[in-house]
């Protein structure tokens, strides 16, 4: 990556709230990885201090300073997985890729890490590889994950696989069913909400499947840009009380049918979520 190709990401980002971050994901998406030459040639284009940029780049688990491996497994060690087991679930991660957490095996296939909450405690032990939350992680499944890592996800079916789960929700606010029987998306009833971006507003389909990120919209949003959501019944913005610990955007809060809450980013193009079942 030249000054250039920097120069290019930079113009895609001018929005001041999680610009930082935004680029680095990026420079990370690219080289899996952020190497040092990058972050002092983003400093010096962007204007903020490398202190700054060094301080983005070690404080969130998402981004590394040293290469990682084709697919990263974060393994969950909060409180509420380790009372059920996950650091039973880590040993024998680390026992079958034959590298300890924080490192990444020889043939550059994985990268162990352990993190201390991935927002889905009620369903810990928690493992998520390759962007994919799996919950109740036993022992016994951990060959059959790393062998359908290495084979690629994508290969496996939305309607057989058992990790992908729908969620039915509603509206933070007038607590009205966000289900939408009329459209479908990865063949369920979506969840329709409106949307609004750069002045104008619309609806957005998401997929009710936890875990599916497909999903249907006619707004033509621009990439990168933070959307408004807002509930179709009362027409009031959901009220985000976090930040995307990813890119600073906020986090749009939705309530699950039978407790709990689901939050996803409001940046287009980002996928953090977090599932927190009561
Ligand atoms: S403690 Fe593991 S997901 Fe929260």
């Amino acid at each position: 990556m030249n000054s250039t190709d920097i120069s290019r990401i930079l113009e895609k980002h001018t929005e001041k709230r999680g610009r930082l971050i935004a680029i680095l994901e990026e420079i990370q998406d690219e080289y899996g990885y952020l190497p040092e030459t990058l972050l002092k040639k983003v400093s010096e284009q962007t204007g903020c201090s490398i202190v700054d940029v060094y301080g983005v780049a070690t404080f969130y688990r998402s981004f590394s300073l040293k290469p990682r491996g084709k697919h990263l497994i974060f393994a969950c060690l909060g409180t509420a997985c380790h009372v059920r087991g996950a650091p039973r679930i880590v040993e024998e991660l680390e026992r079958q890729l034959g590298i300890k957490s924080g490192q990444t095996t020889e043939d550059k296939e994985f990268t162990l890490e352990t993190v201390n909450c991935l927002g889905a405690c009620a369903l810990g032990p928690v493992v998520v590889i390759d962007g994919r939350y799996f919950s109740q992680v036993r022992k016994s499944r951990i060959n059959q994950l790393l062998n359908d890592a290495r084979n690629g996800f994508g290969t496996l079916h939305i309607e057989k696989d058992e990790r992908i789960f729908p969620v039915n929700v509603s509206c933070p606010h007038c607590n009205h069913s966000l289900k939408d029987e009329t459209f479908s998306v990865d063949g369920q009833p979506s969840i329709c909400v409106t949307i609004s971006s750069d002045g104008q507003q619309d609806w957005l389909r998401l997929s009710c499947l936890y875990g599916s990120y497909n999903f249907a919209c006619d707004l033509d949003v621009r990439p990168d840009s933070v959307v408004s959501f807002i509930c179709p019944h009362c027409n009031v913005e959901f009220p985000s009380t976090l930040d995307c610990s990813v890119c600073a955007a906020p986090m749009v809060p939705m309530l699950i049918d039978g407790g709990g809450i689901v939050q996803i980013c409001s940046r287009r193009g980002c996928k953090n979520h977090m599932l927190d079942l009561i």
